[in-house]
């Protein structure tokens, strides 16, 4: 395994997630992780991430110093080479010129970490502080035009420092630097891969679960999708699912996951119809944080009642993923919008948790979703808030309203996926503003609904980008929808990125 020490740069989790790709097994751990409790955890290599800070600041983020004394090989990047610096009493310096952006390194020496690689090459820079004297013992091994020292090591103590991001693409040779780090440096066995995972969490599962029964919330989306299917392919029928229908959904998902999961996986699937209670709690209704909080609670109460009925449980499984863990253990960005999961339940649950995915990023689940055979449909499904609609229904949430966005929306996926443009954005649906305007059909005035189309491209959806849909399909989505849902007569687009937006209106 290779540790990676989170010091908040942006890209951090794309480390790890690169040096899995590479089929290494890696965590993101927090800086201050003591060296004592690194060395129990056996890493083969430690990476010191990038990170917003200057090293010379009062209470910078610093590693424990005994780390360097593991004899475990270290490879530093950006704010982790600047560390590595100042730890080890060389010396670091704003720079002169700020370089964000490409450049050029010329590579110096015959440094493993470059092995066979070209001697000039772009890379990714991003920083403000420089080093400008290495420490002691270590070589130069490349420069750029703003930064002499862009690159340094100390061979005999394996010790690799670089100051742009071989992590990202536009270092165009990175993925071949940090595969000469765990292959060359670190000499680290190549064991990680989807195959592997499952083998290994079937076999867990059953020794924890042994002839007990376990209880999975199954939303439909992507994540309690595969948990769902990992823990049937491990325990069987010992497995019961339960999936609330609160009405929020989007048009044909209920009856997809009931299909999929009760008749394809021949699944224990216990579908609840809870539509009318929460309907009837968001009754007049309109301000978006109790909407959520409603739907939040209910969910709770619905599920609580229901799985009493259900006789005991001794486990419950979740699909809490590997970056949830990391935000929730690191995050002290404040509340835009209360997040409520599907299955995010109260503090004094009486069962005991089992979450399978807890090492995975989303796009492993995906993998792993594939090879357990989910459909493409649920594998690849966009992101969907566990409020659903009722947070694009903006205002007063009427079965009336959502009856507009079930069907705009389901037009809108249907020409997305036509354009064959579904993989490409990152999430789109439509969402229903509380407007009416005045529009004419056929001769006659129409005052009918406005329907809003939000579509963006992203990552992990803490930014995000307002994706350029082409015209003709822009055009073709609005005819439609104008044409074939009824109570619209107008149609607008969200061109706002994240910040200052956020992705869904509400
Ligand atoms: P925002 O609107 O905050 O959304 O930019 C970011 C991503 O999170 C999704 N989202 C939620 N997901 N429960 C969820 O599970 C929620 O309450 C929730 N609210 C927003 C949103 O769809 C987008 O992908």
């Amino acid at each position: 395994m290779i540790i990676v020490l989170d010091f908040g740069g942006q890209y951090n989790q794309l480390i790890a997630r690169r040096v899995r790709d590479l089929g290494v097994y890696s965590e993101l751990i927090p800086f201050d992780t003591p060296a004592d409790q690194i060395k129990s955890m056996n890493p083969k290599g430690i990476i010191f991430s990038g990170g917003p800070a200057s090293v010379y600041v009062e209470n910078a983020p610093i590693v424990d110093p005994k780390i360097y004394q593991l004899g475990i090989p270290i490879l530093g990047i950006c704010y982790g080479m600047q560390l590595m610096t100042h730890q080890l009493a060389g010396k670091v310096e704003r720079a002169n010129v700020r370089e964000y952006g490409k450049a050029n390194i010329q590579i110096k020496t015959d440094s493993l970490l470059y092995k066979e690689l070209d001697k000039t090459q772009q890379v990714w820079m991003s920083h403000s502080d420089l080093v400008i004297e290495p420490p002691k013992g270590f070589q130069v091994d490349a420069s750029t035009e703003h930064a002499p020292i862009a690159a340094m090591s100390h061979p005999e103590k394996h010790y690799y420092a670089v100051q742009f991001h071989p992590e990202v693409q536009h270092s165009l040779y990175g993925m071949d630097m940090l595969k000469n780090f765990l292959f060359d440096v670190c000499k680290v066995e190549k064991n990680w891969s989807m195959e592997t995972f499952i083998e290994d969490k079937l076999h867990e599962i059953r020794g924890i679960v042994g002839d007990k029964k376990v209880l999975c919330a199954l939303s439909g989306g992507v994540d309690s999708s595969v948990v769902a299917v990992l823990i049937h392919r491990a325990i069987g029928d010992q497995l019961t699912c339960m999936f609330v229908d609160h009405g929020l959904l989007r048009k044909g998902e209920a009856e997809s996951v009931m299909e999929v999961f009760g008749e394809k996986f021949n699944m224990n699937v216990i579908k609840i119809d809870a539509k009318d209670r929460f309907l009837t709690k968001l009754q007049g209704i309109s301000d978006p944080e109790q909407k959520r909080k409603i739907i939040g609670n209910e969910f709770i109460r619905v599920f609580e009642e229901e799985s009493n009925k259900l006789g005991e449980f001794d486990f419950l499984a979740q699909g809490t993923l590997y970056t949830d863990i990391i935000e929730s253990g690191t995050k002290t960005a404040q509340t835009i919008k209360s997040h409520h999961n599907v299955g995010g339940l109260p503090e004094d649950i009486r069962f005991e948790l089992i979450e399978p995915l807890n090492t995975l990023f989303k796009d492993e689940v995906r993998k792993v979703g594939t090879e357990l055979g989910i459909p493409d449909e649920i594998v690849w499904r966009q992101p969907f808030p566990g409020p659903g609609l009722a947070i694009r229904v903006l205002g007063e949430v009427t079965e009336e309203k959502l009856q507009i966005v079930r069907d705009s929306d389901q037009i809108l996926r249907d020409e997305i996926k036509a354009a064959h443009l579904d993989r490409e954005i990152w999430q789109y649906f439509t969402v229903l503003p509380d407007i009416k305007s005045v529009g004419v059909m056929g001769d006659v005035r129409t005052y009918a609904y406005t329907v809003g189309i939000r579509a963006v491209t992203s990552i992990d959806g803490m930014t995000a980008d307002w994706a350029r849909i082409p015209f003709e399909v822009l055009e073709k989505i609005s005819n439609r929808i104008v044409n074939e849902v009824d109570g619209v007569n107008r149609i607008v687009l969200d061109i706002t990125s994240k910040p200052p937006s956020t992705i869904e209106w509400e």
